[in-house]
């Protein structure tokens, strides 16, 4: 099989290996496509319509992520480039890392690591650290796709209630913020859901919550987080992913009761060989003419 791909710096050799035992040629580089047939692309990288109209040849758009917020799907569609993600195999690093954030952000984790290496772990204290329960409490999980559903799956282990919303089924959401101890975001990011947590939202919140965001930043409103944060509305939060990433709202990274990952919510070393390896599957497909298996447009 002839093709040339390019691929994104960054991408795991796991992908590397798929294209070459398929015969493929790939170089890893910037985002320029000219003379090759397929991209290999990441979550990072903005494929709008401008790029796509400039790289009509592309017999595939592979991205290594679930999400493809950051793919121009219409415009691909209408020039007639598939686009591919890498689902199932991050739903359990994800939903892991989901529940980090959750436990890290209760039991004030990120603030007692602070402290102790600032030396200030002098003697027990009765009052120190004090945090809030998990176990046994509510969780709202807003979104019960496939991460959703596994994060409700650990929350078991802690005997917690799930409310699981989604358009199709559940409470509506106003019923779940009421309700949640802890609400934890697993909505693809979409016209619909962008800003779907922002001021209003906040003040239907319990003043106890935690609210948990590892799946893409614009569906909270940042700058309304910040002020329901500073001004009490809601304890704390857990975030993996920031409006305007890699930028934080001003505010944020002073708030002590925010625990702040970038990003990596499916970092592991083998959810991301895999994830490589299924983006390089994609595109080996399309090349081949054959059905690609995680095409979503
Ligand atoms: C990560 O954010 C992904 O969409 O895979």
């Amino acid at each position: 099989m002839s093709g040339r791909v390019r691929v994104r710096p960054g991408v795991p050799d796991a992908a590397l290996r798929v294209l070459s035992e398929a015969g493929l040629a790939f170089d890893v580089g910037p985002l320029e496509v000219a003379g090759a047939d397929a991209l290999l692309c990441l979550l990072s990288d903005r494929i709008d319509a401008a790029f796509l109209a400039g790289a009509p040849q592309l017999r595939i758009v592979a991205n290594m992520a679930v999400g493809t917020d950051n793919i121009d799907l219409a415009a691909a569609a209408s020039l007639g480039i598939p686009v591919s993600n890498t689902p199932d195999v991050l739903t359990d690093a994800t939903a892991d890392l989901s529940f980090a954030l959750l436990l890290a952000a209760a039991r004030r984790l990120a603030w007692a690591d602070r402290y102790v290496r600032g030396g200030g772990f002098v003697g027990w204290n009765p009052e120190l650290g004090i945090g809030l329960d998990v176990t046994g409490r509510t969780l709202g999980i807003v979104g019960a796709g496939r991460i959703g559903r596994a994060v409700a799956e650990r929350a078991r282990g802690f005997r917690m209630q799930v409310l699981l919303h989604s358009r199709a089924l559940g409470p509506p959401l106003a019923e779940l913020l009421a309700r949640s101890d802890f609400v934890s975001l697993h909505v693809p990011l979409t016209a619909e859901t962008r800003h779907l947590i922002g001021a209003a939202e906040f003040a239907r919140m319990k003043k106890t919550a935690v609210l948990v965001n590892t799946a893409r930043g614009p569906i909270v409103d940042e700058t309304a987080l910040v002020h329901a944060l500073r001004e009490g509305q809601i304890a704390a939060a857990g975030l993996d992913v920031f409006e305007h990433e890699p930028s934080l709202a001003p505010g944020l990274r002073d708030l002590p009761q925010v625990v702040l990952a970038p990003h990596i919510g499916s970092a592991t070393v083998t959810t991301r060989a895999r994830m490589a390896k299924v983006a390089a599957q994609n595109i080996v497909a399309a090349l081949r003419g054959e059905p690609i298996p995680n095409r979503i447009a």
